[in-house]
């Protein structure tokens, strides 16, 4: 029988890798002039780390993860779990390399592979990419500033600049655990018209009843009582002024967003400012981009109290929406029926950095010239005349001007 990959993941082959190394390049250029470095955390971690960092009333954790005991049934053996996320393994990271000794803000990015079991469907994947950063150690909007600039010119860098972003403040613990009460008491006597979902959240994280794409939840916020609570204005007086603080740097930025008060986002350690980038043409799992502030997960991990702030936006959602980049041609092609001295001359111009390709079958030249003009931008003849004689016929494959080049230097 043939294998065939698994559902949910997907090959990504040689007509796609051009628009993802250049979705990559554009990443290091824009995060990399801001300062921030590169990191690579492995990807498994302990499951602890997840049902610790991303909580475990969040259904990331509750049903999407891919778990494994390692060392079987006995007492030594370990759980391990491929990352969901990538913000819990560098808040470890973080913290196990006491990188907070250093003067803040650590400034980090990353790139790679996460794993949700999910239900697959246009725009979700068991196995997909994040780009992200993570920001440690300012607990100022200016930190939550320079995020969403980051995500906003990354975006712009790849021809996404027109979309808007949505920002909500979810307060800090305690106004968040006021206006989860506040949702509570309110929604006491729907309860039994709210979904499935929606009445386990009730207990365990009640803002996340506010994400519900349900209809029939959704009526019920439309109730006005619930309504009231729902787009109450319940945060403190320190989380308003942050908020506005940093909606007054955005619109000096010209950063187009709009404040969405129903945005609570899917993982447990956000705090204050959470946000998202969204775009139309991806249907349903509309979703680019998704970050916040999570002041309180490097404590909580076991580390010194530290802010932080990140996003992370799936490639395979950037990468339909973006133009696509063709396969870049080789500078030669080189036609010949002498593989010795084609192989020799391939070796040369690409210890020059001079890209170089050729014909491995010893085929008739006008295949070997058809082959070379979808490839190639020139074509090296290297017929028995030019070898014997030691000048090279090179052909221009867009204009068929062909010359006579008398010395490997010249190439
Ligand atoms: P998240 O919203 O779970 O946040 O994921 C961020 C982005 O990853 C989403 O907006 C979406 O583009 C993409 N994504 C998520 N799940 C899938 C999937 N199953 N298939 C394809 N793409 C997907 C986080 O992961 C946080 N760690 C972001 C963060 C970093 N917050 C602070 N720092």
């Amino acid at each position: 029988m043939v294998i065939k990959a698994q559902r949910g993941t997907k090959d990504i082959l040689n007509d796609e890798i051009p628009t993802w190394q250049w979705i990559l390049e554009n990443a290091k250029n824009v995060f990399q002039n801001a300062g921030f470095c590169e990191i690579k955390t492995p990807i498994f971690e302990a499951t602890e780390l997840f049902a610790r960092g991303v909580g475990d009333s969040t259904d990331i954790v509750n049903k999407e993860m891919y778990t494994f005991s390692i060392g079987g049934a006995d007492k030594n053996s370990s759980s391990i779990t491929l990352r969901p996320e990538n913000t819990a393994g560098v808040v470890r990271a973080f913290i196990e390399h006491n990188i907070g000794r250093q003067s803040p803000p650590q400034k980090f990015w990353y790139f790679g592979p996460m794993f949700r079991y999910e239900r697959p469907q246009a725009g979700r994947q068991r196995q997909f990419h994040q780009i992200g950063v993570e920001m440690f150690g300012i607990k100022e909007p200016t930190a939550d500033c320079e995020v969403i600039l980051n995500a906003v010119e990354f975006l712009k860098s790849v021809g996404l600049g027109d979309l808007e972003v949505e920002i909500n403040s979810l307060g800090c613990t305690k106004c968040k655990n006021q206006y989860k009460e506040a949702i509570k008491n309110v929604l006491a006597p729907y309860l039994d018209k709210l979904c499935d979902d929606c009445k386990m959240r009730y207990e365990k994280n009640p803002l996340r009843i506010l994400d519900c794409k349900n209809e029939d939840c959704k009526k019920i916020f439309e109730i006005e009582e619930v309504k009231n609570v729902i787009f109450s204005d319940y945060i403190c007086d320190d989380c308003r002024e942050h908020f506005e603080t940093l909606c007054g740097y955005l619109d000096e930025l010209d950063i187009k967003y709009s404040r969405n008060k129903l945005l609570v986002r899917g993982l447990d350690y956000y705090n204050r400012t959470v946000f998202e980038i969204k775009s139309n043409a991806l249907g349903s799992q509309s979703a680019v981009c998704g970050g916040g502030r999570y002041d309180g997960l490097v404590e909580m991990l076991g580390g010194n109290p530290t802010p932080a702030v990140g996003f992370a936006m799936g490639v395979e959602r950037l990468y339909s929406l973006v133009d696509k980049k063709e396969l870049q041609k080789s500078k030669y092609f080189i036609v010949s029926n002498n593989f010795s001295e084609t192989i020799k001359l391939a070796k040369k111009l690409r210890e020059k950095n001079i890209s170089a390709d050729f014909d491995f079958q010893n085929r008739k030249f006008a295949k070997q010239m058809e082959k070379a003009s979808k490839t190639s931008h020139y074509a090296i003849i290297l017929g028995e005349d030019e070898i014997k004689e030691g000048y090279f016929s090179v052909k221009n494959l867009k204009t068929s001007t062909q010359e006579r080049i008398d010395s490997f230097d010249e190439l």
